[in-house]
């Protein structure tokens, strides 16, 4: 299902611009065909090459390499490692990097001086993922008691808009839409995609820090049809939402948790704990309500809108890119290697 990509060829075209010299992969499955980027001034090569690049290149793509492949890398890579957070198997992922006395620079770490992301995929997922919730709703009221279909990926976000208005007119009706950490990335395109649809400002209910402060459980998520949890958890909160709630009376009949901490102890909204994915998107949660109860937890939701998603996170990393010949001395290169000096160094003493 995955279709996005790390350079899209309009930050291509601005980087050769700059002087860069660019290799792109063929590559079939890419949102962007081959010719998009022949056509900007890169040279194509085929698919799986990079291990033969020049010792002096840099690699980049977006997401981990395969697995079960332990040979060294001794080029500097630019991706989604996912291996800082000591997921299953990150030893064996970064100790490639070590062996072969290449250097890894993780995109989720690429940060600038006030901490923040220099470029994330979160407006994209809540933008996606208030469409699955619009959606599964329209799916409730128009064929009800039947299966939600698989997702399959959108050529590009005004297929899906229209998608969504053509449902809701036939309804003949807007649901209430409660966001969850309305001000954040992945919140401020859940908001985003509502008013795209056409949902009036007044059933579109944008939740963040201040109106939580009081603690939760809160009436007003069940009063809500759908839920869009996009809060970024860093501590233990009180549930948003409890079983017991889900029991009795509600509107409530769709949950999007963006946020996906569906392993984590402290996920406030303790009713599920698997993820779901493109292919089944919605789990139903056992409620003494016979109302149906649906919940979507897919973790990679911008894969659904490829074009758009890539083209905004190549946009936003760009200013960074452009810094990558003065990696030495540039603030978010340099910590992003020292954040890799320090993982590699805490093999030895972390099993
Ligand atoms: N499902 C996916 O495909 C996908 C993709 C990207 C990101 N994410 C996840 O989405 C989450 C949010 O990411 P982001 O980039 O939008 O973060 P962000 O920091 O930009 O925004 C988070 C927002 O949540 C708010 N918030 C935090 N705690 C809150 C609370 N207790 N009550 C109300 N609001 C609260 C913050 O004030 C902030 O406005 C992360 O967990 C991230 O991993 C999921």
């Amino acid at each position: 299902m995955e279709h996005r990509a790390c350079l899209s060829p309009e930050v291509c075209k601005k980087l050769i611009d700059a002087g860069f010299q660019i290799t792109v992969e063929c590559d079939k499955n890419r949102i962007f065909e081959d010719a998009e980027y022949s056509a900007v001034g890169c040279r194509l090569v085929p698919g799986d090459s990079w291990r033969t690049a020049p010792s002096d290149a840099i690699i980049t793509g977006l997401k981990e390499l395969p697995e079960n492949d332990l040979t060294p890398l001794p080029h500097t890579h630019i991706m989604f490692a996912h291996c800082y957070k000591r997921q299953g198997g990150w030893k064996d992922v970064l100790s490639r990097f070590s062996n072969g006395k290449g250097l890894l620079y993780d995109l989720e770490f690429l940060q600038d001086a006030s901490g923040r992301r220099v470029a994330a995929f979160g407006f994209y997922a809540g933008f996606t993922g208030s469409a699955v919730g619009i959606d599964a709703w329209c799916h409730q009221q128009l064929h009800p008691g039947t299966a939600y279909p698989e997702i399959t990926p959108y050529p590009n976000e005004d297929v899906l808009i229209a998608e969504t208005k053509a449902k809701l007119a036939k309804i003949g009706k807007f649901p209430k839409v409660m966001v969850m950490g309305a001000l954040g990335r992945c919140g401020s395109g859940a908001v985003s995609y509502a008013r795209k649809a056409g949902i009036p400002e007044e059933n579109i209910i944008k939740w963040d820090m201040a109106e939580t402060a009081k603690g939760g459980p809160f009436q007003e998520i069940i009063d809500a049809d759908i839920f869009v949890n996009c809060i970024y958890l860093s501590s233990q909160i009180p549930a948003f939402i409890t079983q017991e709630q889900i029991d009795g009376e509600r509107q409530l009949s769709v949950i999007v948790d963006v946020s996906c901490d569906t392993t984590n102890p402290f996920n406030p909204i303790p009713i599920y704990n698997v993820n779901t994915t493109f292919d089944k998107p919605l789990l139903d949660i056992e409620t003494k309500n016979p109302k149906p109860l649906q919940l979507c937890s897919i973790d990679h939701l911008p894969t659904m809108l490829p074009r758009e998603a890539s083209n905004q996170f190549a946009t936003d990393l760009l200013p960074t890119l452009m810094q990558l010949p003065e990696r030495d001395t540039a603030p978010v290169w340099t910590g992003a290697e020292a954040l890799y000096n320090e993982k590699v160094a805490s093999m030895a003493t972390t099993d």
